[in-house]
């Protein structure tokens, strides 16, 4: 079993749509081994996605990730990672097929719902800073 971090994020938060993630994560058979509704400081969004720091778009990313609560959630199954990326869909949600929540939900790259974690060792880098004591 294997566990990684989804963020649904403040779009989605705003829109309405945690109850429609989670009946997706359940539904799939994975399980919520943590959950929690925050809002993220600057810093700890520049941590998170660290990776995309020289990209053009990254002060937008780390703006749109802090300007509104966020629920942060473990979710844990046989491999995690790749089911929750397929629930997901692609990060262009207007190439992302119908039945993903970012084909079903949006339509900008920006405002794209959901995050997940997209390897075993982002999943554990990510976890550790949304549940430093719980994993
Ligand atoms: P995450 O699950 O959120 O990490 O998405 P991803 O792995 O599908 O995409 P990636 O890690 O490449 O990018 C992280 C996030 O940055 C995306 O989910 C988008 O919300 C955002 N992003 C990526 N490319 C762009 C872009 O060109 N413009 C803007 N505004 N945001 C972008
Ligand atoms: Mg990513």
């Amino acid at each position: 079993s294997e566990r990684t971090l989804v963020l649904i994020k403040p779009d989605g938060v705003r829109r309405g749509l945690i109850g429609d993630v989670i009946a997706r994560i359940e539904r799939k058979g994975l399980t919520i081994a943590a959950m929690e509704l925050r809002q993220l400081d600057a810093e700890t969004a520049k941590t998170h996605y660290a990776e995309h720091s020289e990209r053009p778009f990254f002060g937008e990313l780390v703006d749109f990730i802090t300007s509104a609560p966020l629920v942060a959630l473990v979710v844990e199954g046989p491999r995690a990672i790749e089911a929750f990326r397929g629930l997901a869909g692609l990060t262009d949600p207007v190439k992302s097929a119908p039945g993903t929540i970012r084909g079903d939900h949006a339509l900008e790259i920006g405002e794209n719902v959901v995050h997940g974690s997209d390897s075993p060792e982002s999943a554990a880098r990510e976890i550790k800073i949304f549940f430093p004591d719980r994993f």
